[in-house]
């Protein structure tokens, strides 16, 4: 099928190249001029695992562009994969979503058929509202042709973007269109039974399930989105909820998660105790969805409080510091990780983040350290002093009064206690994400700290 996809971020991108290389003609139309120039040259503009590899491999198959002109008239599906930032009252902001409508309306030919895929995520109601202003569009134009709206909402994670395209659990399809629904069974067939040849770099995993292909009403599959990731946040910050108890009573939270976890109706995943969630999604989604709801007159508590813990949690992480430390003033402090989360370079609303600032605001010196996010991180911190930044976490602990791991990356599973002991000035380790054995690091003469334990 001809699709053009709108938009190279993590969910555009990593879908158009996927659905290249499962044999599809994929154009791209992105109008960031730079992300642009470096996707021609073959490479990707984001860190995210197999990014690179499978544009090595579908890169003459794809064609990227600024100009909805080059491929909208011909495409049989166009996919809207833009960005919804949150405005300052935590509203999305549809305008990206507004413009790709109305280039969209302004490039479709004259009788052709079309199906327009709603990938970004958009709160409820927008399926309906992209259909009024298509039409509506079309009729300034006086241009009719068949058009076919549907919601199909992303459930990618990022660091995991490719593995979660390819091998999904679930696809979403929310249209009254029988016609789209069919295109997207037709898209989507070499996934959802798995009939393509995995790419070298992305095995299918052994005992993999055919994802599950959920047809609903398109303000449902917009709803299914929001709900999906208000429900992980809060799992998370439930867990780090039990976790700030388990402190008071001596009980250890990595325990208490297996323990319940075990349980096939809770799950043992999302079930790490921590400093908390960050990134594009879980912030912004939450409170999307609170704002959807104070729009309705309808409370939401549970979300809210999921929200109040999550940012409770960088405190309290400051505060731990703090009664080890007395004040912050002339001491060090090596932060270990600045991404959101292991295995990419994102530092949207990443914990770490608010924890420096925190840090630096009360005195401290900080020595930040991430293997591929520093490059967003000088910018981050542009012109604020006190802060140097490492790629490597014994340069970063030199002279620390305390470490303090932030992001989990695996490469540092294996980290030499006994070599970051002789760095630091003074042995205090605050594992915020529970990643290590306590007694290991307390055996190479550090204080350990944890969440919940
Ligand atoms: C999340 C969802 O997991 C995806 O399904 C969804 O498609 C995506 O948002 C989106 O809406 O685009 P993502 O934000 O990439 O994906 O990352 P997650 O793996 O969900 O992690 C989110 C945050 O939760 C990270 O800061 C991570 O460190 C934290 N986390 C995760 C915990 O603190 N504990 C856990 O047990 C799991």
């Amino acid at each position: 099928m001809k699709v053009t996809v709108i938009g190279a971020g993590y969910v555009g991108l990593t879908t158009a190249l996927a659905l290249a290389y499962i044999g599809h003609d994929v154009a791209v139309v992105e109008k960031d001029r730079e992300k642009l120039e470096i996707l021609r040259e073959g490479r990707s503009p984001l860190y995210e695992k197999g990014l690179d590899e499978l544009l090595k491999i579908v890169r003459e198959d794809v064609f990227f562009t600024e100009n909805l002109d080059d491929c909208v008239p011909s495409a049989d599906i166009v996919m809207i994969a833009v960005g919804t930032p949150a405005k300052k009252n935590g509203e999305a902001d549809l305008s990206y979503v507004e413009q790709a409508v109305k280039g969209i309306a302004e490039s479709l030919r004259p009788g052709g058929s079309y199906t327009i895929v709603i990938k970004s995520t958009v709160p409820v109601g927008t399926n309906e509202m992209v259909s009024q202003k298509l039409s509506q569009l079309l009729n300034q134009r006086n241009v009719s042709c068949d058009v076919h709206i549907v919601s199909n909402p992303e459930f990618l994670r990022e660091g995991m973007a490719l593995q979660d395209t390819f091998y999904p659990e679930r696809i979403v399809v929310g249209t009254r269109s029988r016609k789209a629904i069919s295109d997207l069974q037709q898209l989507y067939q070499p996934i959802t039974q798995q009939t393509f040849t995995p790419p070298e770099f992305l095995p299918r995993p052994n005992g993999l399930q055919l994802p599950h292909f959920i047809i609903v009403e398109p303000a449902s599959a917009e709803m299914i989105k929001y709900a999906a990731n208000a429900f992980l946040a809060l799992k998370i910050s439930f867990i780090n909820e039990i976790a700030g108890l388990c402190e008071k009573v001596g009980a250890d939270i990595t325990d208490v998660a297996k323990g319940i976890g075990t349980d096939k109706r809770i799950g043992n995943s999302f079930l790490n105790a921590g400093i908390g969630w960050g990134g594009s999604c879980f912030p912004k989604d939450t409170l999307a969805l609170l704002e959807l709801a104070r729009q309705k007159g309808y409370a939401m508590p549970i979300v809210a409080a999921a929200r109040e813990v999550n940012y409770r949690m960088r405190k309290e992480a400051v505060a731990k510091l703090r009664k080890h430390l007395g004040d912050f003033k002339g001491k060090k402090v090596a932060v270990l990780g600045l991404a959101f989360k292991p295995g990419t370079d994102d530092l949207r609303d990443a914990p770490a983040l608010d924890i420096i600032r925190e840090l630096l605001a009360e005195g401290a010196e900080v020595s930040a350290c991430d293997p591929v996010a520093l490059r967003n991180a000088r910018k981050a911190f542009e012109g604020v002093a006190n802060i140097s930044f490492f790629e490597d976490p014994y340069e970063a602990a030199l002279g620390a009064d305390a470490v303090v791991l932030a992001t989990e990356w695996p490469q540092w599973a294996n980290i030499d206690f006994g070599r970051l002991r002789q760095q630091v000035r003074n042995p205090l380790f605050f594992d915020g994400r529970n990643f290590f054995n306590p007694d290991e690091v307390f055996k190479s003469g550090f204080q350990y700290l944890g969440v919940g334990r």
